[in-house]
């Protein structure tokens, strides 16, 4: 029996290159395709420890990229896709909304396409919890697979315009779909223009770490492993053209975030220097996973395991981190944000 073609997009960025290590290390039956761009945020030096095994392959190639994505796919008839590849962070979409609509809404119409020309056994779209705006600050209200999409930034509306898209080729086409909707990942290789990876290197650093408005957003963490494992029931288990939301019940505000985070570094608080709000900042993230429990999923970290193991791994991964900071991330970390002198 030939082994089983795994598509994954965006495998050389935090979510998707972690789920690839995942995948390369649990399925040696399957053969792990990594398609990625290799834009700002991705790097394939966090694969040094699969890159040789014989289930593990790469194709630098750009998911808008048509005339690429559809001969690939009648090349190698990939069984199953699963898609990560995105620009994803909210700031960079208020300063050049652009790109975020050609890479998440045309990039995933482009795949869908290619998928559906060679009959894909499932389609995976990995999507986020944003796409359903924001919660008021009443504890007892959840986003779930029904709350309507009502996006707000620009990186949100284009990844409700890649769903809707995704849901529409199942409707229309019949491809078998599954799309999960994901609170805010943290863990091992996350970018450090993320809020938990910008403190740690930050505090570190002794450098003052920028919170936005007064601190009081929240957002609802899961670690990065524990998605992963939602996306493998998901993709092996999950109901054809159904959607999952994926989180555990982890909701801190970001100055709760910042302080354990400094605090767990023994560092002083005066490094918290509060600037101006983002535009549009939603004022909070919470998930309801009862469907996803339902089929079997549960978390295998709380928050205060998982910041741990993560920030244990920064002070372990120094050479990682300090290679990104110091290249073109250092240009865009001073446009955006104009810090008192440290
Ligand atoms: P990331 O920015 O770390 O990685 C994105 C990867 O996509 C990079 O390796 C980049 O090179 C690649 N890429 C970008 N444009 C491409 C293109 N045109 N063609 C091919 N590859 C391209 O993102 P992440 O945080 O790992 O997020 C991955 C996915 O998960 C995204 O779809 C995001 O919306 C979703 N998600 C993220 C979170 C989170 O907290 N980070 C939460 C829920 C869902
Ligand atoms: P981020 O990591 O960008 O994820 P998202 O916007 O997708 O939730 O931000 C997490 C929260 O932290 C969000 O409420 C914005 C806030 N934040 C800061 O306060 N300061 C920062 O420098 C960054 C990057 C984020």
């Amino acid at each position: 029996m030939s082994k089983k073609k795994v598509l994954v997009t965006g495998g050389a960025g935090f979510i998707g290159g972690n789920f690839v290590q995942y995948m390369v290390n649990k399925y040696p039956e399957y053969d792990i395709y990594n398609l990625d761009l290799l834009t700002y945020a991705g790097d394939l030096t966090k694969h040094r420890e699969i890159e040789n095994k014989e289930n593990y392959h790469f194709v630098k190639a750009d998911i808008a990229d048509r005339n690429t994505i559809l001969p690939l796919f009648e090349k190698e008839q990939f069984d199953y896709v699963v898609h990560f590849a995105a620009e994803s962070h909210v700031d960079r979409s208020i300063t050049e909304p652009e790109i975020f609509v050609r890479t998440n809404v045309l990039g995933t119409q482009v795949l869908l396409d290619a998928a559906k020309q060679i009959g894909i056994k499932k389609f995976l779209h990995v999507s986020t919890d944003e796409v359903y705006g924001e919660l008021d600050f009443d504890p007892t209200t959840f986003f779930t697979e029904e709350t309507p999409l009502q996006p707000n930034s620009p990186y949100s509306a284009s990844k409700a315009s890649s769903d809707l898209l995704v849901r529409a080729y199942h409707e229309t086409f019949g491809l078998p779909i599954n799309i999960t909707r994901c609170s805010n990942n943290y863990g091992p290789y996350h970018f450090p223009e993320k809020l938990i990876p910008l403190t740690i290197s930050r505090v570190l650093n002794d450098q003052k770490v920028p919170v936005y408005g007064n601190g009081g957003n929240i957002r609802d963490w899961l670690h990065v492993h524990d998605h992963c494992a939602a996306i493998d029931l998901v993709l092996h288990q999950g109901e054809v053209g159904e959607i999952y939301n994926v989180g555990g019940h982890n909701e801190r505000t970001n100055l709760e975030v910042v302080k354990t985070i400094i605090k767990a570094l023994g560092k002083s608080e005066d490094l918290i220097e509060f600037v101006q709000d983002r535009l549009g900042h939603d004022k909070r993230y919470a998930i309801d996973p009862t469907k996803l429990e339902k089929l079997g999923w549960k978390p295998t970290y709380t928050f205060e395991t998982g910041i741990a193991q993560t920030i244990q791994w920064y002070l372990d991964h120094k050479d990682w981190w300090e290679r990104i900071i110091s290249g073109e991330y250092k240009k865009y970390f001073e446009k955006q944000y104009s810090l008192s002198k440290e």
